[in-house]
């Protein structure tokens, strides 16, 4: 703490702080809570412990590296995964559900997915081995923080142009500001959505798209992020910097970063053009599934991996019958193998969904091609054994 704070212990471990704010330089009160967490002798070099630290339900986690202790956050910011049960690397932790990294002194978050990073906790070892730990209490109990971001600065005319809209765009756009750029930043996003967690598209068709932004509007209004949405980048001249608009702008740049991702590929099957066919990659391509599927509706779903089986489980008490058609004799096999996929299909089988494997689609025939063949009035997709 800084010499022009002042200090008032309360009962509980607890203290009252009394300094500056680092964002407005005004002074504030922090509620610290200051408790003793285990002795030194009770954590061994390279070992991670969740401790409990004060008397409503806080806790952190003390981590023991090359003979020093460091206290941070207790739970990935990303989904809450719980960091002790994670890998220690030499100065960060990572996730152990989806791989998040952070660094185990600052607590930054490092590595995505995610984008807070942990609070990062004051730990000292007093003359009787006890090691103590002081946590700010609203740190404790929301377990995040934002890295610090600096300002825009109006004379810096410096343009980074960002296209896409993904984590990725997301991540580039607020490093910036975190790594002290100060000049103009334009992130452009033929989605009409701020960046999302594309990962829960595929598990819940109705999706809330606010819900799953990563950081809402307001975020990058306030960091002076432009977000230009809705708006395709059609062209590209390297010699005069100029990214080309749908909108039939054209934005000037000094720095340019392209972060579009993938595209979901369409199999090359006769009919694939037919309406009813969807592939599932955004979270309009989530809703338009979405508003389809009532009780007198067939799914076919291609893929045995994670997209399809999620889609599966989401439509399954939602339609007539859900039928996963995949190349494999397992679900999930690449990932899982070949015991667990087989305990997953007679899950999804024991909830009426059924599986037609080592077989792919060999051609989608429209209702009204087959009204005409005389065939019944459904729409029919032929499948064909793989060999
Ligand atoms: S919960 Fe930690 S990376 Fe997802």
């Amino acid at each position: 703490m800084g010499g022009n704070n002042c200090k008032g212990l309360l009962p509980g471990g607890s203290s009252v702080t009394l300094g500056k704010s680092p964002n407005t330089g005004k002074p504030e009160k922090y509620d610290y809570i200051e408790d003793v967490v285990c002795k030194e002798t009770d954590i061994e070099e390279n070992e991670m412990k969740l401790l409990p630290l004060g008397e409503d339900g806080g806790k952190v986690l003390l981590i023991k590296q090359k003979g020093e202790l460091h206290a941070i956050g207790t739970k990935c910011t990303h989904y809450g995964a719980l960091l002790h049960t994670g890998a220690l690397g030499d100065g960060r932790i990572r996730c152990p559900w989806h791989g998040a990294c952070f660094n185990i002194k600052t607590g930054d978050i490092e590595d995505y997915p995610g984008l807070n990073s942990l609070p990062c906790y004051q730990v000292n070892v007093d003359e009787s081995g006890l090691v103590r730990v002081k946590a700010k209490r609203t740190d404790l109990h929301s377990n995040r923080r934002v890295k610090k971001m600096c300002e825009q600065e109006v004379n810096n005319n410096t343009t980074v142009v960002i296209v896409g809209g993904g984590p990725a765009a997301a991540t580039c756009a607020e490093s910036l500001r975190q790594e002290a750029f100060t000049g103009n930043i334009v992130m452009i996003s033929k989605e009409n959505a701020v960046p999302y967690d594309r990962v829960k598209v595929s598990k819940t068709f109705n999706i809330n798209i606010e819900q799953a932004a990563l950081r809402p509007q307001s975020f990058y209004n306030e960091h002076k992020i432009e977000t230009k949405l809705g708006i395709e980048a059609t062209g590209l001249n390297t010699e005069e910097n100029v990214v080309q608009l749908s909108n039939n702008e054209k934005l000037t740049y000094n720095y340019l970063f392209i972060c579009t991702g993938g595209k979901a590929r369409l199999p090359d099957t006769p009919g694939v053009d037919l309406s009813n066919i969807h592939v599932l990659r955004s979270y309009t391509d989530s809703h338009a599934i979405n508003s389809k599927l009532s009780a007198d509706k067939h799914v076919v779903i291609l893929g045995l991996g994670f997209i399809g089986m999620e889609a599966a489980a989401f439509c399954v008490d939602k339609c007539a019958s859900v039928t996963v058609i995949g190349r494999g004799t397992v679900p999930l096999e690449a990932v899982f193998g070949e015991a667990i996929g087989n305990r997953i299909r007679q899950q999804f089988e024991e909830k009426g969904i059924k599986f037609i494997f080592k077989n792919n689609i060999e051609q989608f025939i429209a209702k009204e091609q087959e009204a005409e063949e005389g065939g019944k009035k459904r729409k029919r997709t032929r499948v064909k054994r793989v060999q």
